[in-house]
């Protein structure tokens, strides 16, 4: 394995380490008396489970929300006030006029047929009018539920001319119709353009508005995409690492803090990298020196002759080259291999079949989508670890896997003797055999969880020991996928 690998299991160590004393201080804390959630912590609450947990969707919002309260509250504010104010100036207006053309029909009762006062509503106030002889106003028309001009006109043509009248403003569109029940019992009826009465081009202001708005959302979504991308690939780079994977093409980019950010996780990786590598090449080395000694002194040995002590001190080193031999190849490890997509059930047919050869039962059962990211060598060899092991100390053993979104899950069943509860945390420590006697004899080094466990890691998973329902041992391996 990979000098990162190890590293790798090592920051995961120290995370656990940490979720652990987090978990001791919570529990701690649920024995304390808690106060009882309040409104506002509810709300809080809500507020979380309803908010994008993306950062993208997350700036969006945070955009668009002022963007729309405050176009609200102008619109609100301004163009009320504004439309209300224009609108009874325009009726004011327009009820003035009438008011005046009532006066001059008051004073020139010469103009028998009306033609002059017409003509000179027509001409000069762009009023068509016209009078009813001995009519009755029509009842009032239904009113619409909120209508400024029709309030704004009623209301100036109640304080300027105080006669009894009849307003249409909701008919025909472009023309309110108003209708006055003069003192001589005719009535005069005028046609104003709605347009003179009423200020209808406010509308513009708010189209105006709401387009300028979304021209300004498209900019803030072309610019914010740009901030966002170096950040998401920051985090699957360091997601890949997590996973002992490595993340292709990644280079700082984007905003200074990002890029800040993404030079020292780069820095981190390397020195993580580079220390382990230290450490793995001196190990490696040390080994390396230690078996050419053993190998001049099982020389030695040779050219002593033999006698009984003789034997035991050539068994012990026996013994001392063979544990030399698997720390090598630990600490070689399956170096620079490359993480790939690989078929998880072939994987765990071969071993099955490796077991059956070696006369034992076997069994092999896969659910879910088969294929997953791992270091296939690599991650067989932790399998092959767990199954041999199963199959020295049992006779049948069950391998099963399981895939979701987030894990792929593998046990190792077997109907051995199992291990006790309280050794289980010791047996991944290398070299530690619980039955020495047995396993000298079948060759094992205690290498084989260690080993194990450590690939697990630098998948960015872990392996856990239970009890089997076979009766003996359950190894769990799981790593993300
Ligand atoms: N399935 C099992 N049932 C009972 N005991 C087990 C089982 N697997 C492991 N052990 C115990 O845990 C110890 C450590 O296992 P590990 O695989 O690390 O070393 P090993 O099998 O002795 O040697 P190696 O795997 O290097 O050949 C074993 O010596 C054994 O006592
Ligand atoms: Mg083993």
């Amino acid at each position: 394995m990979t000098s990162l690998d190890a590293g790798i299991g090592r920051l995961r160590n120290a995370a656990g380490q940490l979720v652990a004393a987090a978990n001791a201080l919570a529990s701690a804390g649920a024995t304390v008396v808690r106060p009882i959630a309040g409104p506002w912590d509810r709300f809080g609450r809500w507020l979380k489970s309803v908010m994008p947990k993306g950062l993208y969707a997350r700036s969006l919002l945070i955009i668009i929300v002022p963007m729309v309260v405050l176009q609200s509250v102008v619109a609100l504010l301004f163009l009320e006030r504004h439309w209300n104010l224009v609108t009874n100036y325009l009726s004011s207006a327009v009820t003035q006029e009438i008011a005046t053309l009532i006066d001059v029909y008051k004073t020139f009762p010469q103009d028998a047929d009306h033609a002059q006062i017409r003509r000179i509503a027509q001409d000069r106030l762009g009023l068509v009018v016209d009078f009813m002889p001995g009519g009755q106003l029509p009842a009032p028309g239904p009113k619409p539920f909120f209508n400024q001009l029709d309030e704004a006109l009623s209301d100036d043509i109640r304080k300027q001319i105080g006669l009894p009248f009849w307003i249409d403003t909701v008919g025909r569109s472009s023309i309110v119709e108003i209708r006055i029940l003069l003192p001589d019992a005719n009535i005069m009826r005028v046609f104003a353009p709605r347009a003179d009465v009423y200020d209808p081009n406010s509308w513009i202001f708010l189209v105006w508005m709401v387009a300028t708005s979304l021209v300004v959302l498209a900019i803030a979504i072309a610019f914010l995409r740009n901030q966002i991308r170096p950040i998401v690939r920051l985090a699957d780079a360091a997601e890949a690492f997590g996973k002992g994977r490595e993340a292709q093409n990644f280079r700082p980019r984007g905003a200074r803090e990002v890029r800040r950010a993404a030079a020292a996780f780069l820095e981190m990786k390397g020195r993580v990298e580079r220390a382990i590598e230290q450490r793995t090449t001196m190990l490696a080395g040390v080994s390396h020196d230690l078996r050419t000694i053993l190998t001049r002194f099982k020389l030695e040995l040779a050219l002593l002759g033999d006698g009984p002590e003789i034997e035991a001190i050539k068994k012990d080193i026996d013994e001392m080259a063979a544990m030399l031999e698997a720390y090598l190849a630990f600490a070689r490890g399956d170096m620079g291999e490359q993480s790939a997509p690989t078929d998880i059930p072939v994987l765990l047919d071969e071993l099955k079949l490796d077991t059956e050869r070696h006369g034992h039962r076997a069994s092999v059962s896969f659910y879910g989508e088969p294929e997953v990211t791992v270091r296939p060598a690599a991650f067989k060899r932790c399998l092959a670890n767990l199954v041999t092991n199963a199959s020295r100390f049992a006779s049948t053993v069950a391998i099963t896997g399981h895939r979701d979104h987030r894990w792929l899950t593998v046990t190792v069943d077997d109907d051995g003797p199992g291990i006790p509860v309280n050794l289980r945390e010791d047996v991944f420590k290398p070299f530690l055999r619980l039955d020495d006697a047995r396993n000298q004899d079948e060759g094992g080094t205690g290498l084989g969880l260690a080993i194990a466990r450590d690939i697990a890691r630098s998948h960015g998973g872990d392996i856990a020991l239970g009890d089997s329902p076979l009766g003996g041992l359950r190894a769990t391996v799981r790593v993300p996928v």
